[in-house]
């Protein structure tokens, strides 16, 4: 009796410490970041304001990552507003706490406080982002997420040489929070940018004759090499063209997913989107531009960005680099040239599987509409105010996140009868 006792004793420890190998197994693929949110001091276009940044940087730290691996960021907020950090096309299966859109998923992360997010990466695999969720600060407050293939996998394509994260941002020289807050205070549009970025740099074409040196950034490539540029576009507002003077790109992957490459000369991306890029160095050593401006219609920023692919090796630098000729800023054709190539790999390494049937049909509309003020006073269109919509329904931020709401059955803070139609087709 004792004795039995004694084992089922032992076989419990043996259990017990058996499960703190698990633990401690699973621990070491669970890898900890720690950000701190906080103003920087920064100067681009000659003028200098305070940012949010983490760690100081604009953009942020890159996260890299294998696919199927979990990440540990603790987000210590030491700036002045509420903020929260989406892990922007990370599907997170069964993990909506760690999401991060504001009052959505969670409540802000207040200044002063700190906030863990665990993400777990399953099916993505090439290149995604990561920005802030509130208000405008992700303006300032976005990286890049790099997905390696998991261990022991390799990409459907051969091996870069090297890679670079490619990131286009916006610039504004005013506060971007007090932009946003005045844009709503008023109706009206936002004020444009100022400036587009490339990793943080302007590029040479916004020259003043108070600074001659506007910030570039640069890559340097070996004759015949192939690079891949992991490009995101994390401007405010508008779509962009992109292109590398005298170079084709090959486009092989899109929102963290292989695609069937697409052969082009040039790129057009859109706010939230990344493109994985290859590009080969296979003309005269010498420096080229690469250059983004604006696939627009009606009000946008129209300057042009630009950073430079220098070769390797003894030539002397042109004093213009050559440039490339970007496809007007209207130019519809161009783009649906473009994006009617893009297909998902779909091989037998990487499927792609879509659903069959369809259970319900859901139509729905996205649009930016006015709502009606009091004598016109607003400065939108007619006096109005603009108000984004989907199925001409707003968004109302609520005082509790909705996911809350909804796990622990609060009443009043969503309904039940989004529409699955609009109620008008146009
Ligand atoms: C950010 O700063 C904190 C505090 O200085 C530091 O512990 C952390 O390693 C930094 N993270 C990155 C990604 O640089
Ligand atoms: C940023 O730094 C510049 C140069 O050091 C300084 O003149 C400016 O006052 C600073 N701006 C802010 C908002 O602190
Ligand atoms: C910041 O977040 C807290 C908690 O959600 C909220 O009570 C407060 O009003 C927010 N502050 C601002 C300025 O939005
Ligand atoms: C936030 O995290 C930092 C770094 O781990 C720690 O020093 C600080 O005490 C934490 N603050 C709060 C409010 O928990
Ligand atoms: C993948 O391999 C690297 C070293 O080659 C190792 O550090 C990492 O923990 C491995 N990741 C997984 C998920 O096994
Ligand atoms: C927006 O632009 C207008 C006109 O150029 C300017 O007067 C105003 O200060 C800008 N607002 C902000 C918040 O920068
Ligand atoms: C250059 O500086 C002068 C004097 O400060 C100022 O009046 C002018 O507007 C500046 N020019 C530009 C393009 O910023
Ligand atoms: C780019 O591709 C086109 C079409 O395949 C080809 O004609 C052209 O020579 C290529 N240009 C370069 C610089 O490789
Ligand atoms: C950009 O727009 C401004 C007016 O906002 C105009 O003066 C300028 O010519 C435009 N530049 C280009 C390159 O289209
Ligand atoms: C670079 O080329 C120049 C002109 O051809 C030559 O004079 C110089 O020695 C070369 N330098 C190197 C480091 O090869
Ligand atoms: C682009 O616009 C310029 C000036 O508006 C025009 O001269 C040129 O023909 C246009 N190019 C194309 C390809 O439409
Ligand atoms: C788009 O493709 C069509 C036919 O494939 C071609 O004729 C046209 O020149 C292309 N337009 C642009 C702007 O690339």
């Amino acid at each position: 009796m004792e004795l039995m006792k004694m084992s089922l004793k032992l076989a419990f420890l043996g259990f017990l410490v058996l499960n703190v190998f698990a633990v401690l197994s699973m621990a070491q693929t669970r890898r900890t970041v720690h950000w701190v949110l906080e103003e920087t001091n920064y100067t681009r276009l000659c003028s200098s304001k305070n940012i949010l940044t983490v760690n100081g940087s604009f953009p942020g730290p890159t996260l890299h990552v294998h696919k199927g691996e979990t990440l540990i960021v603790n987000v210590q907020n030491q700036g002045k507003y509420n903020v929260t950090i989406h892990w922007h096309g990370v599907k997170q299966p069964r993990n909506p706490w760690s999401d991060g859109p504001e009052y959505i998923t969670q409540c802000p992360i207040q200044p002063g406080a700190n906030f863990s997010y665990e993400i777990i990466f399953s099916t993505e695999e090439g290149t995604l982002w990561w920005h802030a969720h509130s208000d405008w600060s992700r303006a300032t407050v976005h990286g890049p997420i790099i997905v390696y293939p998991a261990n022991g996998t390799t990409y459907p394509y051969s091996k870069p040489s090297e890679e670079f994260p490619i990131v286009l941002a916006s610039w504004f020289k005013g506060d971007v929070m007090e932009l946003i807050q005045s844009a709503l205070e008023s109706g009206a549009e936002p004020n444009q940018s100022d400036a587009f970025t490339i990793n943080g740099q302007t590029g040479d074409l916004y020259k003043n004759e108070n600074c001659t040196n506007p910030g570039t950034f640069r890559i340097l490539v070996d004759y015949g090499k192939t690079y891949l540029l992991r490009i995101i576009n994390s401007i405010m507002n508008e779509e962009m063209f992109f292109m590398v003077a005298q170079h084709n790109l090959t486009v092989v992957g899109m929102d963290g997913a292989y695609i069937k490459p697409i052969y082009t000369d040039y790129i057009m991306i859109t706010p939230g989107q990344t493109m994985d890029v290859l590009i080969t160095a296979n003309q005269s050593p010498s420096e080229y531009y690469m250059a983004a401006r604006a696939y627009a219609g009606l009000q946008y920023d129209n300057t042009t960005t630009t950073a430079i692919v220098q070769y390797s090796g003894n030539y002397t630098a042109p004093s213009t680099p050559a440039f490339p000729i970007l496809p007007n800023y209207t130019d519809i054709d161009a783009v649906t040239n473009f994006t009617r190539q893009m297909k998902a790999l779909n091989s037998k390494e990487h499927p792609v599987d879509v659903p069959q049937t369809v259970d319900t049909k859901l139509y729905i509309t996205l649009s930016v509409n006015t709502l009606p003020c009091v004598n016109s006073s607003c400065d939108g269109p007619n006096g109005d105010r603009l108000a984004a919509s989907l199925n001409n329904i707003s968004f109302v931020t609520p005082e509790v996140d909705v996911l809350l709401a909804y796990h622990n059955q609060l009443q009043g803070i969503f309904t039940k009868d989004f529409p699955s139609q609009p109620p008008y087709f146009f």
